[in-house]
């Protein structure tokens, strides 16, 4: 009887041993895995943080043309020059939408407006919408949407030439 239980006992044991082993394992695979993914999901990240917003000639002077994904709104100024307007209200960070026939972006949460610069034309906006660096390459135009930049005022440098 006692080298029944002496068998089981052993037997329970290997048994147990085998489990952990798999689990950790199985551990190893998942922390591989995720570590790995998100690796890969980082550095996406980082070749996705310009973005191509098309040709300069498709954006007409005195045009604001939204970019959803980039959450961005491009601004071409009657002079020709780009400027990317992050589409949060500095106030409380509405989604601010821009009123073609009003020539300005008009916040709805609490009536907060801004110019084609992004200034503030009505608070309670404290300062102008953020704005994204913009570049023009081999006559395209882009836009690094890595982090919006704060500004405490509209100032001429902010503009990207064409
Ligand atoms: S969030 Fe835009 S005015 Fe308040």
């Amino acid at each position: 009887m006692a080298d029944v239980n002496e068998s089981r006992r052993g037997f329970l044991s290997r048994l147990l041993l085998a489990l952990g082993g798999l689990a950790g394992l199985e551990a190893g695979w998942v922390a591989t895995t995720f570590f790995g993914a998100r690796r890969e999901v980082g550095s996406n990240e980082q070749r996705d943080k310009v973005m191509v917003a098309g040709p300069v000639d498709r954006f007409q002077p005195g045009s604001v043309t939204p970019f959803r994904d980039g959450e961005f709104y491009l601004a071409r100024l009657e002079g020709g020059g780009f400027l990317a307007l992050h589409r949060k209200c500095t106030h409380l960070g509405c989604t601010v939408p821009w009123i073609p026939d009003e020539n300005r972006f008009a916040c709805p949460c609490h009536a907060s407006a801004f110019d084609i610069h992004g200034d503030v034309l009505s608070a309670p906006a404290p300062r102008p919408l953020d704005v994204f660096p913009v570049s023009i390459e081999n006559g395209l135009v882009k836009v690094d949407i890595t982090k919006p930049i704060r500004r405490n005022a509209f100032e001429p440098q902010q503009i990207s030439a064409a």
